[in-house]
């Protein structure tokens, strides 16, 4: 029997990997988590599997389910939101399995910050604007920062962010991060990314709060950094055309011109 977590992306039904939607197929049993994992993808489950929305239960009673699963020697397809890499509470779950002997796999789904950039049309690292993306969060209620983690920290290095679970806390961004990125540094909230009900909203640091529509209150990505509306910046060497590189050897005495695809 084996538990296999799955990345069920951000919301659109057809960004689930192949793999998660054979998995969740080949599993009689399916415990999701709530809201932000759609419907839909809950139609991949084989007909009479039982089909469980986490949304309420502790973990004990999450754990208790996958070992009813384990004493029927079901297999147990496990969805949450996005990518499981970030705030998907998969690191107890899977601690607990560890700890149970219970085996199991990790298939990755697409994040909310990947499908808030495409709905966008952005490139969030941009040659000399931005190499580097945060993901990173305000503190919540049930989840303080660690010392050093701080937006005023992140914002020091000019980097991209991507702050989720904080849309209720603009105030607290803007605040935070005008001292470093100044007031005219462009934001853009995407608002339920890649759902039919998706909202952008461009502004800047300055004109954010007043900016952002009343009912924008959760499940939106706040984007906050020059590269999102940086335009002057330069062309990558990727493909630039006189840039030697082992694709693209320009000269007979070129390091790259003996390479062959093989070598690698
Ligand atoms: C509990 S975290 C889950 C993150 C998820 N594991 C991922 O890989 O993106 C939930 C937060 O992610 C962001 N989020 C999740 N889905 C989103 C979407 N479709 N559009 C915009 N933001 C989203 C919001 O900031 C939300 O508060």
């Amino acid at each position: 029997m084996i538990v296999h977590f799955i990345g069920a992306g951000p919301g659109a039904p057809d960004l689930l990997t192949l793999r998660g939607r054979d998995l969740i197929a080949a599993c009689p049993v399916c415990l999701y988590a709530g809201s932000l994992v759609p419907k839909e993808i809950l139609t991949h489950c084989p007909e009479g599997a039982r089909i469980v929305n986490t949304a309420a239960m502790d973990l004990d009673a999450i754990i208790a389910e996958i070992k009813q699963a384990q004493a029927d020697g079901q297999d147990v397809a496990r969805l949450h939101s996005g990518d499981l890499s970030v705030w998907s509470a998969m690191g107890e779950q899977l601690r607990r399995l560890r700890a149970e002997g219970i085996r199991y796999t990790v298939t990755p789904g697409v994040p909310a910050f990947a499908a808030a950039a495409a709905a966008l049309g952005a490139e969030l690292t941009l040659p000399g604007v931005a190499q580097s993306v945060v993901l990173t969060r305000t503190p919540g209620r049930a989840s303080a920062m660690p010392s050093g983690e701080s937006l005023q920290s992140f914002a020091a290095t000019g980097a991209t962010l991507a702050i989720h679970l904080s849309i209720h806390q603009v105030d607290t961004v803007v605040g935070a991060l005008t001292p470093a990125y100044g007031a005219d540094c462009p934001v853009a909230v995407v608002y339920r990314a890649s759902w039919p009900d998706q909202q952008i909203v461009r502004a800047t640091l300055g004109s954010i709060e007043e900016t952002l529509p009343e009912d924008i209150k959760r499940t939106a990505l706040i984007l906050v950094g020059p590269a999102l509306a940086a335009e002057g910046f330069a062309e990558s060497c990727l493909y630039s055309a006189d840039y030697d590189r082992r694709y693209r050897p320009q000269t007979a005495d070129s390091p790259w011109a003996s390479w062959s695809e093989h070598d690698d």
